[in-house]
């Protein structure tokens, strides 16, 4: 499918500022810094200031790893227009929104990593809990939770962070006018596009959930492999924000739509929208065999657990010596250094400006060559001190966060996972907006420890994500839940060297964990390091290691790990990751044979 092509920037016509300032002045909201930023915005020249880039490539190309062939194309499009890995990200974001609405989206959050001029930055537009939410919100008067009322349905939603995101990242390193990163999903909206098995697969799996339930099949029932499918509503919603801004979502006619679907059914209030703010946060960073990982901080679980699981078996080097990738005994290995990395994220990990989180600690090399000794080769499944949980909770968890990673020719870097946790999120679809809403309310813990009339230990979640047993993760008014999407860069010699994410939960961190050591433990090709089996194990349920779809445990490997004390289960779902490896000058990207990737060099 082709894209418009889009003509050099041009100046605003002075209707278009008469336009966008009526608009700001109808809303009584001139004065508001969004208004502000919009004016800005649209008289902005092209670049300036910061926004100018090194004047001389560093790479012999930009290059995409793509979960859909559509978001590549749109990255070549905005390459062939001039701009950089952050206007593409972004347009890649709202394509994805279009194209992968049971992930992509307007309506979830997620986690940006960026590498720009060679400086590490972090934006964190996860999700929060709307200020009417508390801790007993998901439990009936006997204190037990009400099944599926977390995941699905108006309350499960919690205020949306993507636009504010997107909004934030194009404005502060984008070269191009925020319109043209919204074009080519306002045509992928507007003209449509031919829908792959897989996303009705996803579709006809989720619709059995929601039915009769939301408003999802309204929207969503005409989602046939091979047709194509437009989102007029959608599309109107596209323009709305590429014409007024990003804080149009929040503020804007888009709040308001959100705001009256959520009207006696859900908890999100325009007051919610209008105080949303998606949040610059250090990344965290680590050496590791020579390079810097640049990974995501909390509210995050998965760069605190990337680093220790890097680390710890970095320590452990020498029992690993002699011991075959994906053995029985490296598993257990692998699986002894996960029980300790999961117990610190039950324990610890929550949203930092709610209770703060040890991370230093938590990554300190000391700690960790502490707690990696710890780790015998002869020590039986499970062994490590088990927390409060619920055992089970991995077998149900979801996978449909998406992620993407781009680099520029410049050298700049960005690599993007964002979620409605769910498949389709809560299946609500805002009426007039025609976009999801995430039911990311479920990774809070929906059920405290102790609570309720049975006075049971341990906590719920129902997708399992965040089953954490302590405080940091409860519920709370303008809290975000953690999360497990961990975009990770690496860097050498302050360049970057590689950009990689992945969805599939609590299994985001032990897959790029998996991935990062067999390019470098093991030296594999970046297709190679891709197609090679995975393996997943947590902290609970105890002593059981999940394998994929796509690469089931063989049969003898299985039968060792039966031998040593492990439960053997196949999940029902496959990781994707789309990640670059940066050889010298030369990016070599890659996507997931699992899915429907596209892994393109664009010059
Ligand atoms: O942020 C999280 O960790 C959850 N919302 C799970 C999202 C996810 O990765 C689902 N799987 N891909």
């Amino acid at each position: 499918m082709s894209i418009p092509t889009h003509g050099a920037f041009r100046a605003p016509s002075a209707r278009a500022l008469a336009s966008a300032r009526f608009s700001c002045r109808t809303r009584r909201v001139l004065a508001s810094a969004w208004c502000a930023a919009l004016a800005a915005n649209l008289a902005a020249p092209l670049s300036a200031g910061a926004k100018t880039p090194p004047p001389k490539p560093a790479l012999d190309g930009a290059a995409v790893a793509a979960p859909d062939g559509y978001s590549a194309d749109t990255a070549q499009q905005i390459f062939a227009e001039g701009g950089n890995a952050v206007d593409a990200a972004v347009a890649m974001a709202f394509t994805l929104a279009v194209t992968r609405p049971d992930a992509g989206n307007l309506g979830g959050g997620g986690f940006m990593t960026l590498l720009v001029d060679g400086k590490p930055y972090f934006l964190d537009y996860r999700e929060r809990a709307p200020q009417q939410a508390n801790r007993d919100m998901y439990l009936d008067d006997k204190g037990n939770v009400v099944p599926g009322m977390s995941t699905v349905g108006h309350r499960a939603a919690a205020v949306p962070g993507t636009v504010d995101g997107m909004w934030q990242a194009q404005r502060r390193f984008g070269k191009l006018k925020w319109k043209q990163v919204l074009a080519p999903a306002i045509h992928y909206a507007t003209d449509g596009f031919q829908v792959d098995p897989r996303l009705q697969q996803r579709r006809d799996a989720a619709a059995k959930s929601f039915a009769s339930k939301t408003n999802f099949d309204a929207y969503f029932g005409n989602l046939k492999a091979g047709a194509t499918l437009r989102q007029p509503e959608l599309a109107q919603t596209l323009g709305r924000i590429a014409s007024d801004g990003g804080r149009e979502f929040y503020e804007g006619r888009t709040a308001q739509m959100i705001a009256a679907q959520m009207y006696g059914h859900g908890l999100i209030t325009s007051q919610d929208l209008s105080q949303y703010k998606a949040l610059w946060r250090e990344p965290l960073a680590a050496g590791w065999h020579g390079y810097r990982v640049i990974t995501a901080p909390p509210p995050s679980s998965g760069g605190i657990g990337l680093i220790q699981l890097l680390k710890m078996r970095a320590a452990l080097q020498p029992a690993f010596d002699g011991v075959a990738l994906n053995s029985a005994p490296y598993i257990h290995l692998i699986a002894q250094i996960e029980d300790r990395v999961f117990a610190d994220r039950q324990r610890y990990i929550g949203d930092p400006d709610a209770s703060p989180v040890p991370v230093a600690k938590l990554i300190d090399d000391a700690y960790l060559a502490q707690r990696a000794a710890e780790v015998k080769t002869g020590e039986a499944p499970g062994a490590a001190p088990k927390k409060p949980g619920v055992d089970g909770a991995a077998a149900t968890e979801e996978a449909q966060t998406t992620h993407f990673s781009v680099v520029d020719k410049w050298g700049n870097a960005v690599s993007n996972s964002y979620t409605l946790n769910g498949d389709f999120g809560s299946g609500v679809v805002v009426d007039g907006g025609g976009f999801l809403l995430n039911d990311a309310m479920d990774d809070f813990l929906i059920k405290p420890a102790g609570a309720g009339a049975t006075g049971a230990s341990g906590a719920a979640s129902a997708s399992g994500a965040a089953d954490a047993d302590a405080e940091p993760n409860m519920i709370a008014p303008g809290r975000r839940p953690i999360s497990s999407m961990t975009p990770t860069l690496l860097m050498k010699d302050g360049k970057i060297a590689l950009a990689i994410g992945t969805p599939g939960g609590s299994r985001i961190l032990t897959t790029i964990f998996q991935v990062m050591t067999n390019l470098s433990d093991f030296d594999m090709a970046p297709t190679d390091a891709l197609a090679a089996m995975r393996f997943h194990h947590q902290l609970l349920p105890q002593k059981t290691i999940y394998f994929e779809p796509y690469h089931p445990a063989p049969e003898e490997l299985a039968t060792q790990l039966k031998d040593l004390g492990y439960t053997v289960e196949q999940q029902p779902f496959n990781g994707d990751v789309q990640m670059i490896r940066v050889n010298g000058a030369t990016p070599e990207p890659a996507s997931d044979p699992r899915g429907a990737g596209v892994a393109r060099v664009i010059r």
